[in-house]
């Protein structure tokens, strides 16, 4: 971690930063990510599962692997990564976190300011009248689950094939324009159009953080310091090293 001091120090005199995180930074709650050994890209053909046209072909089918998503998410705390973020928040240090994830982990470890750049897992909405459910009202017991108009249920978070939710997307770009220091965390930075951020970002002037056991394309080309850690280890200690507590208290 040799330039951990070097981000502690850029961190303590910022109040601009922002973070991008990924599937990486849940890890270590117990969510596999998607594209490492074992992720759920390993296991499902993201084509045959992660497009909107295949959810539309058999919506049954992608349903049963969303559950099993569900599931995991449900089981989930925030570990010390999502604790740190929102202290950094708490300091005025941390102006928001562009998540990709739709597991909520952030808002529960307690940060305020979080742009779901992929939509969420809380509520269902129907395809065909656009009705919005929460999650814990929708039944499946019979698949796909149905809105009260007969139409087919879905998850209100983006599919591959589908647009980013406008004002998510409005205010990640503003908010990654203004960031001085920009950490991307446990993310592969592999889909756009989140994987434009961190250029976005350095070409803003911020100075470019990964935290990620493994290099990523951003690596060599863009990044500033990469801490080759896990999140749940390299960021108390990045707030250890600013003299701030890390709380890693669950909920
Ligand atoms: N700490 C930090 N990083 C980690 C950890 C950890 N404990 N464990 C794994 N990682 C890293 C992996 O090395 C990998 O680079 O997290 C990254 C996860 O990458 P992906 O699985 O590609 O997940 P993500 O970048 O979030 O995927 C983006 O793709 O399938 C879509 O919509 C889905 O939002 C998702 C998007």
């Amino acid at each position: 971690m040799d330039c951990l001091k070097e981000v502690a120090e850029r961190l303590s005199r910022s109040r601009n930063a922002v973070a991008l995180t990924g599937a990486g930074i849940s890890v270590e709650s117990g969510i596999p990510d998607f594209r490492s050994p074992g992720g759920l890209w390993s296991r499902y053909d993201p084509l045959e599962y992660g497009h909107i046209a295949s959810f539309r072909r058999n919506p049954g089918k992608v349903w049963r692997m969303i559950l099993e998503m569900y599931r995991l998410v449900d089981a989930a705390r925030p570990n010390p990564a999502h604790h740190a973020l929102a202290q950094l928040e708490k300091r005025g240090i941390l102006k928001a976190v562009v998540t990709q994830n739709v597991d909520s982990l952030h808002q529960m470890a307690g940060s305020e300011r979080v742009i779901e750049f992929h939509g969420h897992g809380r509520t269902l909405r129907c395809e065909t009248c656009g009705a919005r459910y929460p999650r814990e009202r929708a039944s499946f017991d019979v698949m796909p689950p149905e809105c009260g108009c007969g139409g087919v249920l879905r998850p209100d978070f983006v599919f591959f094939g589908e647009g980013i939710p406008p004002k998510a997307h409005h205010e990640a770009v503003a908010v990654t324009e203004r960031a001085d220091v920009f950490l991307v965390i446990g993310t592969s930075a592999a889909v756009a159009p989140a994987s434009y951020l961190p250029m976005l970002a350095k070409s803003s002037g911020a100075y470019l953080v990964e935290i990620n056991p493994e290099p990523t394309d951003l690596t060599c080309r863009l990044t500033d310091c990469h801490i080759a850690e896990r999140a749940g280890v390299a960021l108390p200690a990045v707030l250890e090293a600013m003299g701030i507590y890390a709380e890693s208290r669950t909920l």
